[in-house]
């Protein structure tokens, strides 16, 4: 990240991270669904932008009026195939509405999800290629 970087973070609850993200040198806008939660990290945090946004609203998103070139979603905590739902669902919005050249997902369960998956490679055509199980990135 650089100094011309605009991160938004989606689901900033109180701002530690946000804090973090913050003191990296970039312009940050922490959100969260809540007033309340929002209420209570500006508190916390009064140097740092802090706005209501529930994450699926795009179009709210894009009326912050910045173009953010990072996006970081912290869903620790979260687990099951909602989870996994609703990550996809936000990636497509964000990478293609939003545009910032770097998405950072922090998750247990996502992270866990590669090391039960094994990658398939023109199985009818080639069988010796699949599956590719224990290859890097498979
Ligand atoms: C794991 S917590 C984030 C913790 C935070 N990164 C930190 O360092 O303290 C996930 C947050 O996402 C928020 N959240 C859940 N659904 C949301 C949505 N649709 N839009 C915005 N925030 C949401 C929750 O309220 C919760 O505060």
């Amino acid at each position: 990240m650089g100094p011309s970087d605009t991160v938004l973070e989606l689901g900033c609850e109180w701002g530690a991270t946000t804090q973090v993200l913050a003191g990296a040198g970039n312009e940050v806008i922490g959100t969260e669904v809540s007033q309340e939660v929002i209420t209570r990290a500006h508190r916390l945090h009064p140097d740092i932008r802090f706005e209501v946004l529930d994450a699926f609203d795009v179009r709210a998103a894009l009326n912050l009026g910045k173009a953010c070139t990072k996006l970081y979603r912290d869903l620790s905590g979260f687990s099951g195939y909602r989870l996994l739902l609703d990550v996809i669902a936000l990636l497509t919005i964000y990478s293609t509405v939003l545009r910032p050249d770097t998405i950072v997902v922090k998750s247990a369960a996502l992270k866990q999800f590669p090391s039960h998956c094994v990658a398939w490679r023109h199985s009818a055509l080639k069988p010796e290629l699949a599956p590719l199980r224990g290859e890097p990135g498979g």
